[in-house]
């Protein structure tokens, strides 16, 4: 019989050889080669059963294994979701996608702030187009839930936006367990005006309209989210009054920033700050949109979760489930069973 404390321990040790060959390589190679042995693991059985200390949640109409989720960004074109899930992850949101494909910034693009446990990124939804993240997720063999996070192609205009968040969401709508609808990345060109209330309103109710429909057809609701930015300041809880209004199922706060407020090193390039520095502007924007929406609306928390304590911290602020993106790169997967076991035994 396979000793499964050991499966975990081997991954622990695994990372932890791993991890500073990979910070001497360039942050998206790492990234690549991370996923890579990832799904090695995973096709050796190494991850096959990692126990999971948590119990199951009901929310958004899906049963979660755990409340612990990986952020969008890290796996864009769902190519490492059953791995992830066998890591101990309850649910995966892939992507941002984009009806096309893309190839986002010129390199370099993701930059470590390693003192800060920081990243600043600025990606520009480098992704292989909604068509191709569908077919994938139709092979998958595994029933983690999968969320997928949907965007414009950087080529597309504001005024045709909604086309392409409706593009995705039908194609993607068979094989999704919830869309996020991200209108709160900091890289792609005017992406944030559609957190205004003028654009937001107009495109939630067609996105709206759109899954209502193809809810019929497939006999299925697939939820519907929407991501926002604590750079949003006060009007954070205007596009929270603004999303709940409207009906949309749920709200994930938050994207990365473009603050440097709570660096304590300098970070110079362009892009989308994440990891430890955002903690407590989370918890603060958080706290500030539960108060805005009804005590049922689930939200997502994320930004700045490293460690269990962090965790806890942003259950109390508000979101029914968590994500981690950044302290996994810093922390690995011993971050996960922290987390768990925390929420466990909330
Ligand atoms: C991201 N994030 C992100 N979010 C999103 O909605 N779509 C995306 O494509 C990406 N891409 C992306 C790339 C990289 C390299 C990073 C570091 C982050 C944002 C991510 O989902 C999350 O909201 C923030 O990173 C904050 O969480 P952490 O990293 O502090 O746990």
């Amino acid at each position: 019989m396979k000793c499964r404390s050991c499966d975990r321990a081997v991954m622990f040790d695994l990372y932890r050889a791993a991890r500073p060959l990979l910070f001497a390589i360039p942050p998206e190679a790492a990234h690549a080669v991370a996923l890579c042995a990832l799904n090695i693991s995973s096709r050796l059985g190494l991850l096959s059963s990692l126990p999971n200390p948590a119990s199951p949640i009901d929310l958004l109409g899906l049963r979660f294994s755990n409340r612990l989720g990986v952020a969008a960004g890290l796996d864009k074109d769902g190519v490492a979701i059953d791995a992830l899930c066998r890591l101990g992850f309850g649910f995966v949101e892939v992507g941002t996608v984009t009806p096309k494909p893309q190839s986002g910034n010129a390199r370099p693009r993701l930059f470590r702030l390693r003192d800060d446990r920081a990243l600043i990124n600025r990606m520009g939804f480098p992704n292989a187009g909604i068509e191709a993240l569908a077919t994938r997720l139709q092979q998958r063999t595994s029933r983690g839930l999968c969320g997928v996070n949907i965007g414009k192609n950087a080529l597309t205009s504001l005024d045709e936006a909604a086309t392409d968040y409706l593009t995705c969401l039908s194609a993607i709508y068979s094989n999704a367990d919830y869309v996020a609808i991200n209108v709160s990345s900091p890289n792609t060109s005017g992406l944030r005006r559609l957190q205004g209330d003028d654009l937001l309103s107009p495109l939630l109710s067609r996105m709206l309209e759109a899954r209502n429909k193809l809810a019929r057809e497939h006999n299925r609701v697939v939820p519907l989210l929407v991501k926002l930015t604590i750079d949003l300041g006060d009007r954070l809880t205007d596009a929270a009054r603004t999303v709940h209004k409207s009906g949309i199922d749920g709200i994930i706060v938050t994207n990365t920033t473009t603050s440097r407020q709570a660096l304590r090193y300098a970070g110079n390039e362009e892009g989308g700050l994440s990891g430890a520095p955002l903690l407590n502007r989370t918890i603060d924007a958080l706290h500030r949109v539960r108060a805005e929406v009804s005590s049922t609306l689930p939200i997502i928390g994320v930004g700045g979760i490293a460690s269990a304590a962090d965790a806890i911290a942003v259950r109390r602020a508000g979101a029914d489930l968590l994500q981690i993106y950044t302290a996994l790169i810093y922390r690995g997967p011993q971050l996960i069973n922290e987390i768990l076991s925390a929420l466990a035994s909330e």
